[in-house]
């Protein structure tokens, strides 16, 4: 994998088949193409892309709200983690006029991620029983921005 510098952009339509190979690489359970297609033309819904020499290697697909963002899916591809990829891609995403709150789950089995989000500031607000369809739990992680904490 290319070592050259990270740059982040919005998502293009013709990001999809490169959002699908590092979904694949990234879940045991990956969405599919028309999952993601479903997502990615809601009106609220808007994904940042990372690339390396102009090549996608990471992305994040959020739901934004007036206030609040929902994070739907985030993925790094593997050979590019603990890079602070992950990181660069929610910097970005809480840019957003208006971010106040910012929600996610995630598997209780999933500690990269629940780490990587503890280190960004994220805390557990709740443990929601039977969330995935193979019957794992799931962790509420939620974020308040700088700009609204007391
Ligand atoms: C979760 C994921 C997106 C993190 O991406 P990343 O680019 O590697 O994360 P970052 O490099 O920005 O890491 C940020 C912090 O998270 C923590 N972290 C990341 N990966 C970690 C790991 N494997 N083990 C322990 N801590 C980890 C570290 O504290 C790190 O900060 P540091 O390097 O300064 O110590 C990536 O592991 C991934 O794509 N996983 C598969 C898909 C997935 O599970 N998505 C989340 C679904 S909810």
């Amino acid at each position: 994998m290319a070592e050259g510098a990270i740059t982040l952009r919005q998502f293009r339509p013709e990001d999809i088949a490169d959002i699908i190979a590092i979904e694949q690489e990234s879940f045991p359970d990956p969405w599919t193409q028309e999952m993601l297609e479903d997502w990615l033309t809601r009106r609220r819904c808007k994904a940042i892309i990372a690339e390396c020499d102009k090549v996608p290697v990471g992305f994040i697909i959020s739901l934004y709200g007036a206030k609040r963002i929902d994070i739907i899916d985030i993925a790094v591809v593997p050979a590019m983690r603990k890079r602070g990829i992950a990181r660069l891609l929610l910097e970005e995403m809480i840019k957003h006029p208006g971010c106040e709150l910012v929600s996610l789950e995630v598997r209780q089995s999933n500690i990269p991620a629940q780490m990587a989000y503890l280190k960004f500031g994220f805390i557990v607000t709740n443990i929601v029983r039977h969330f995935y369809e193979d019957d794992e739990p799931a962790l509420r992680m939620q974020y308040i921005h700088s700009r609204f904490r007391t």
